[in-house]
């Protein structure tokens, strides 16, 4: 395997271990997952469209996909624990979905094309290569389709990448890009736009906030990141003892192919 495709395949293998934990634990997911949906309205959409989702997760936006009248629905993920999970408590309500893994970065043949609609809910924070992925999933739009994601900005996490600047660290958090910044790697032969939003959430201590990425699946460092050494990380907890805010930096990007 590629370092590349050792990447992918450590994130699947988080995503997959965090199945029966997930949707307890994924409040942020859930809502960023309503927001999202609930842009859909505003879209010039065709009465029966076809629909590809990727990165479905247990399937938050899936099943609101999935009741919607839609001529097709491709529902896939990159973990093909998770996509068995979203499948299975879909149920009946997505039996006219096909379901696929495949990585949203280098979408399969076997996808499909021509679609009215590409939407993803907190995946493509994962992607490596984000314009390239953009402009990939926009090859798979029918003219006029539309490209519609939730992801994570750049001011995600910030209380604890700012605690470990404190301390002279570098925190193993990702690196996500400004909405201004995603906004320009919109594919050009298209319209759109990226709308903000700032959702807080407030953990115990530091030891739960971690606990609870883990339990979604969501705690693997840029993969550059050296790990913290345990002695370095109790230093950065003790910061939070009395309880940790966390922001959710939401960028929701929404693109009309031409
Ligand atoms: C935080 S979860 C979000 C799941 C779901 N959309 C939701 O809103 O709850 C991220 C999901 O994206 C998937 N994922 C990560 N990288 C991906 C990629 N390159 N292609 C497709 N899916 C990916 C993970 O396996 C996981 O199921």
């Amino acid at each position: 395997m590629t370092p590349r495709s050792n990447i992918k395949a450590a994130v699947a293998a988080a995503f997959g271990a965090a199945v029966d934990t997930y949707d307890d634990k994924a409040d942020v997911q859930r809502e960023a997952a309503e927001r999202l949906f609930g842009r859909l309205p505003g879209l010039a959409l065709p009465t029966n469209p076809r629909i590809l989702e990727i990165g479905c997760g247990t399937g938050f936006l899936s099943r609101m996909l999935a009741d919607m009248n839609t001529e097709e629905l491709v529902v896939s993920d990159i973990s093909d624990a998770m996509l068995a999970r979203c499948r299975q408590t879909l149920g009946a309500v997505a039996s006219h979905a096909r379901f696929l893994v495949m990585d949203g970065e280098e979408p399969s043949e076997s996808a499909g094309s021509g679609f009215d609609l590409i939407c993803s809910s907190m995946a493509f924070q994962w992607f490596n290569n984000m314009s390239q992925s953009l402009e990939r999933l926009a090859s798979l739009l029918a003219p006029g389709g539309h490209l519609v994601f939730a992801t994570l900005a750049a001011e995600s996490f910030h209380e604890w990448t700012q605690a470990h600047a404190d301390l002279n660290m570098t925190s193993s958090v990702r690196s996500y890009p400004t909405a201004d910044a995603l906004a320009r790697m919109l594919p050009k032969r298209g319209e759109g736009r990226v709308e903000e939003e700032h959702i807080v959430r407030h953990y115990p201590d530091g030891h739960d906030f971690l606990g609870h990425l883990k339990r979604i699946g969501a705690h693997l460092p840029e993969s550059s990141h050296r790990p913290v050494a345990p002695g370095a990380l109790r230093r950065v907890l003790r910061q939070f003892e009395g309880g940790i805010s966390v922001t959710y930096h939401m960028a929701y990007g929404l693109w009309r192919r031409a």
